[in-house]
């Protein structure tokens, strides 16, 4: 087999249509010999990544049937290690195992929050997340803001944290999916992120080898997704449950709006601040209606409680009780991170580089997601290449919401920067992403559809 001719084959060739148009024309599909011959030769370094970035850009124009996706998945999957939770290794590993993947948002901190209510109400949750892709933020970079705490655990370690506390959080390595670790960081920097079967076998592939046996989707669309349209959010969802399903896992997927950045902070200990704020009963609405969802949807795929009523009721009183609070609180001691620093750090923790966004005009506002998102990368809360590093103490503050009326002056958003260079071509950005309306604006409902 030839790389060159595997490329080819799912780039197509063009042809022009009768309205002047250029289209691929032959068939794309690769067959499974092909995938895999492709991802093996990548992860052992016998394929050159510029190799690897082409197939990916044409996999993102010409895309993957079903049947491409699974094979895709099975390789990445197959990468690595796969963690065998029901393997008897550690005592107390009850299960069933239940964990949720945001398909990737902007201030969308929701898995935080959910882990240890979820863990409260007796699931147990192998969390395996990402880092910050694109213009959305990424759960382990917000955990590694924590001082002290590691998110590269042993798959032995993983497992004992998970039956001591209910919950652990980790990261894909060397030796778990370490074809995602490669393609993640690759599609960053080649703008091939916004790809369904591509989104699909890289959140299935960490699904999967982490060892859940149900997952909830948590599907976004919207100007801060990387599913733009709903339509194309719906297609990912399906392949997302669909694939899921065929490798043996209770599967759903809620379809969620990202026009708007999620809850008042954007940032990684920014967002470490916001779930404290949630576990103690003042979280964000918006914040709050999701982490409620999908906390309850894991109660009931993990047989804890009879109805989804039940199951909120018991999401809500882990809260209310302090029990999830302190359920996170030992989750950071367990992974290393000093909880009485987080403490004193709460709402202290500020970069110094700062400037304040202010109204132009009176109005109601609007707040675009993908702009701020883009603003955030500017300011350090996420990557332009693989090899930058996140700025803990970088973020945006948003004292005004999307609906919120404000006066020319008022004070909308406190912007903090990596360093003083960043906060102009971040502040450009954040003008961008206001804009002011003189009639009242409708809130937009935040769960559009479930797909199971
Ligand atoms: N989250 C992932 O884990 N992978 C993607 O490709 C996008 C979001």
């Amino acid at each position: 087999m030839r790389v060159t001719d595997i490329i080819m084959k799912k780039r197509g060739t063009f042809v022009r249509g009768s309205d002047g148009t250029q289209k691929t024309a032959g068939n794309t599909q690769l067959t499974k010999e092909e995938i895999k011959f492709l991802i093996d030769g990548y992860v052992s370094s016998k394929i050159p990544e510029y190799q690897i970035a082409s197939w990916l850009m044409a996999v993102y124009f010409n895309g993957m049937t079903f049947e491409e996706t699974g094979a895709l998945t099975e390789c990445m999957l197959h990468s690595g290690e796969v963690i065998d939770l029901h393997d008897r290794e550690v005592k107390g590993l009850t299960g069933p195992f239940v964990d949720k993947h945001s398909t990737g948002g902007v201030g969308d901190k929701i898995s935080l929050p959910l882990a240890p209510i979820a863990a409260c109400c007796g699931v147990q949750i192998p969390m395996m997340s990402g880092r910050a892709l694109g213009h959305t933020g990424g759960t382990l970079d917000k955990l590694e803001s924590i001082t002290g705490y590691t998110t590269s655990l042993s798959p032995k370690k993983f497992k004992e944290l998970i039956a001591k506390t209910g919950f652990a959080m980790t990261g894909q390595n060397e030796r778990i999916v370490p074809a995602d670790k490669l393609l993640y960081a690759l599609r960053d920097v080649t703008a091939t992120v916004e790809s369904v079967p591509l989104i699909t076998s890289s959140i299935l592939s960490k699904k999967v080898a982490e060892g859940s046996d149900a997952l909830v989707f948590d599907v976004k669309y919207g100007s801060g997704a990387f599913m733009k349209s709903v339509a194309d959010a719906e297609l990912l969802a399906s392949y997302l449950v669909k694939t899921a399903q065929a490798m043996g896992k209770k599967a759903a997927a809620f379809m969620t709006n990202m026009n708007t950045p999620l809850g008042n902070k954007i940032g990684n200990f920014l967002e470490i601040e916001e779930t404290l704020d949630c576990l103690n009963g003042f979280g964000p609405e918006d914040v709050m209606e999701l982490t409620y969802a999908f906390a309850s949807e894991m109660v009931l795929f993990a047989e804890k409680a009879k109805t989804k009523k039940e199951a909120l009721e018991m999401c809500k009183d882990a809260v209310a009780s302090g029990k999830a609070l302190k359920k996170f609180l030992e989750n950071i001691e367990d992974q290393g991170g000093d909880v009485s620093r987080l403490l004193e750090d709460n709402g202290k923790r500020r970069s110094v580089h700062r400037a304040e966004f202010k109204a132009q005009k009176d109005g109601y506002l609007k707040i675009d997601a993908y702009m701020t998102g883009l603003a955030g990368v500017y300011l350090g809360v996420g990557r332009n290449k693989t090899t930058d590093k996140v700025c803990a103490e970088a973020g945006i503050i948003l004292h005004k919401r999307e609906c919120d009326h404000v006066k020319k002056g008022e004070t909308i958003m406190s912007v903090y920067g990596k360093d003083e260079q960043c906060l102009s071509p971040a502040m450009e950005l954040i003008e961008k992403s206001v804009s002011y309306s003189e009639k009242k604006v409708e809130k937009a409902k935040l769960i559009y559809k479930e797909i199971r």
